[in-house]
């Protein structure tokens, strides 16, 4: 993963105008609300950049928020959005195929438009691993991917594309697929991209 390429996308464009802008994320907290987690139960936004979720789920009395992000001037970018509030969530400046993050620390792991990325399967291995040393046995897991017709590119990058059930089949039997949904996200410059949104528990 090029952390080079991700800091000059958000050195070049402000944050509600790179494509995948939502102003706010309401698939995922309909998601992360259907999971039943508890306000103090620790939810990871992994590759969160400059996401809003993270100021909706401090909105909504979520207290055990962390967002991961490669790239720090995403989560500047975020940092300065919240003001005082950036205080009450842990920022995490790392590459998801990379860190060893602390075992069974996780209740919810949220994933938009990050694991469609991951073009070496090794990259997606190591990525799995990850999930499944740091989500809590029970805990939850949603990810959203670029659908089988969404967008060839992302940014200059490659991305895969998947169905509820081969984006599952990625992450293996040790994750019960539970739910899925799609959307239609249309994108500041009026781009259509369709995503699809897997919930899986561990
Ligand atoms: C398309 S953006 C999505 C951002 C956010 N999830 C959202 O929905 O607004 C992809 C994000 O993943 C981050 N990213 C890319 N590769 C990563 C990696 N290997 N580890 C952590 N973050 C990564 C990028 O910096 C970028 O913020």
């Amino acid at each position: 993963m090029d952390k080079t390429h991700w800091e000059k996308i958000y050195q070049t464009k402000p944050a509600t105008q790179v494509s995948w802008f939502q102003e706010h994320a309401e698939l995922s907290l309909q998601f992360i609300h259907n999971t039943g987690a508890a306000k103090d139960g620790h939810i990871m936004d992994v590759g969160g950049g400059a996401s809003t979720l993270v100021d909706d789920l401090l909105r909504e009395g979520y207290v055990n928020l962390t967002v991961l992000d490669i790239s720090v001037m995403a989560l500047q970018a975020a940092q300065k959005r919240l003001g005082t509030a950036a205080g009450k969530v842990y920022w995490l400046e790392a590459d998801i195929t990379q860190i060893e993050l602390p075992e069974a620390s996780v209740d919810v792991w949220h994933d938009r438009a990050v694991f469609h990325f991951l073009t070496d399967p090794l990259d997606r291995q190591r990525y799995v691993h990850a999930v499944l040393r740091s989500v809590k046995p029970g805990g939850h897991v949603i990810v959203a991917t670029f659908a089988e017709d969404g967008p060839l590119h992302c940014s200059g990058l490659d991305v895969m594309h998947y169905r509820p059930e081969t984006l599952h089949d990625e992450f293996g039997s040790a994750f019960k697929l539970t739910n899925s949904a799609e959307e239609m996200h249309h994108t500041p410059s009026g781009a259509d991209q369709h995503f699809i949104y897997c919930y899986c528990r561990r």
